[in-house]
């Protein structure tokens, strides 16, 4: 009776049974004979009919005492109710745990600033748990995918001693004597796991000391990145849109009630189904240019370009052959659009990145990686890193090396995405921003 005991959620599988709810006042009122108080217990909301006369007299006088987010035991009977989810409870006994504290999240509007200082209690409004819990399915669906296709989970450091994205959002800390940075990506571990493994993932948080104060940056955010051997840059964005499928199939199906709660169209949810439409960069700037958003070539996409794009297709759309200049040491390069990979000079690097529509940006970022040890040690030169540093990386290009890709999701986009909610600070328990380091 520890784990399998009642809880909200379950109520159908306990029709007509007397139970107890161990949770927390969600609200309450009466009108004379008659009490109800919404209980909450972290699975479900449930409505608990106090009638004089049905439940004790201890109960019906108690039910005065309970302020808002009090905690409680209600025993009483499950029955079935149309109007509140389908089952409510005839209340019997209360049992009074502890008497909250009169609750400063009223449902009255407040200001974000107050709500991110009280972070720690506005997860249990009924939006924000919603989030929380489509973004655990995301979790859960992501493994099963991986599971299912063979991957297996390969978790990289935190603690890193070079650096992945670019050297100007590192974190670094102490370490003992020497400098350690926190990791931006753990794909280049991930490219040694598919050298062991095959297909493999990592799934951890990130870091990017990032001065960018926008609805789809946090300095600590959760990637998961797949990267597998034998895979091309169309096998790799074959990937990555099954994978999107998949997220999204799963939070339809298994998480209806939740995206109720959030007012989200399931219109949106129900078109990310592939194909995805597989646009070049010179194709994209063709459109951003009819669109109004012309950009000289070489230059990275803003907010407003990925809006534009969006906006043209209605649907994800991958992004191929970026401009090398913009792109990491890492990457594979060609001269043409899926043109042979080159030694020489590269125009293009053989990335993809996946735009998500409405204005959710970039939630896939990846591509073919460099597979010959002398391109890549001049393109290390050419970054300013150190070759040193790199070397246990250039040994998998010394030792079978194979054309290989991979990709980084990014996961609280992707629940803003699934979800509809404006900004990434709402789908993480405890958002880091520039200026958010508490609770
Ligand atoms: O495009 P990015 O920088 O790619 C990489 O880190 C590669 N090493 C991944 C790989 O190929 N294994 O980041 C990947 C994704 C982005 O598309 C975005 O979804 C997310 O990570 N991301 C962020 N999410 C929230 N806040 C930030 N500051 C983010 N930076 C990147
Ligand atoms: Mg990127």
């Amino acid at each position: 009776m520890s784990l399998n005991r009642f809880r909200i959620a379950n109520a159908a599988e306990f029709d007509g049974q007397t139970v107890t709810i161990q949770g927390w006042v969600y609200n309450k009122r009466s009108s004379g004979k008659i009490k109800f108080l919404v209980a909450r217990d972290g699975s479900g909301l449930m409505q608990c009919i106090f009638f004089r006369g049905e439940c004790s007299d201890q109960a019906f006088e108690e039910f005065e005492k309970l302020t808002q987010e009090s905690a409680v035991e209600i025993t009483g009977v499950i029955r079935k109710d149309n109007r509140n989810n389908g089952f409510e409870m005839g209340v019997k006994e209360l049992k009074i745990v502890s008497i909250a504290e009169p609750y400063p999240i009223s449902p009255k509007d407040h200001g974000v600033e107050f709500l991110m200082e009280n972070r720690h209690l506005w997860i249990r409004s009924q939006k924000q748990w919603a989030a929380l819990r489509v973004r655990a399915e995301i979790i859960r669906a992501i493994g099963e995918f991986f599971d299912k296709n063979g991957f297996i989970r390969f978790d990289a450091p935190i603690l890193t001693p070079t650096s992945c994205e670019g050297t100007s959002t590192l974190f670094s800390t102490p370490y003992f004597d020497e400098k350690a940075f926190l990791t931006q990506s753990g794909q280049l571990y991930g490219e040694t796991g598919a050298m062991a493994f095959g297909r493999v993932y990592t799934f951890g948080p990130t870091f990017r000391a990032e001065k960018s104060a926008t609805r789809k940056h946090l300095t600590e955010f959760w990637m998961i990145e797949p990267e597998m051997a034998f895979f091309d840059l169309k096998d790799n964005m074959q990937v990555g849109e099954s994978l999107i499928e998949h997220i999204a199939q799963s939070v339809l199906n298994n998480r209806n009630a939740e995206l109720k709660i959030l007012e989200r169209d399931l219109s949106k949810l129900e078109v990310l189904k592939g194909p995805f439409p597989r646009i070049s960069y010179d194709e994209a700037l063709k459109i951003l240019e009819k669109r109004g958003h012309s950009i000289p070539w070489g230059e990275d996409f803003g907010a407003p370009h990925e809006t534009a794009l969006g906006e043209e297709f209605g649907k994800p759309v991958f992004v191929h052959h970026m401009p090398s200049q913009i792109k990491a040491f890492y990457f594979k390069q060609s001269d043409e659009v899926f043109g042979p990979g080159v030694t020489g000079t590269g125009k293009y690097a053989l990335g993809c990145d996946l735009i998500a529509p409405d204005g959710y940006g970039e939630v896939i970022g990846g591509g073919q990686r460099e597979e010959n040890v002398e391109t890549l040690q001049r393109r290390i030169k050419e970054h300013d890193l150190t070759e040193d540093d790199y070397k246990w990386y250039l040994d998998l290009r010394r030792f079978g090396s194979v054309p290989h890709s991979g990709f980084g999701l990014g996961l609280e986009r992707t629940v803003a995405w699934m979800t509809g909610v404006p900004h990434v600070r709402e789908t993480i328990p405890y958002p880091r921003l520039m200026n958010t380091l508490r609770p």
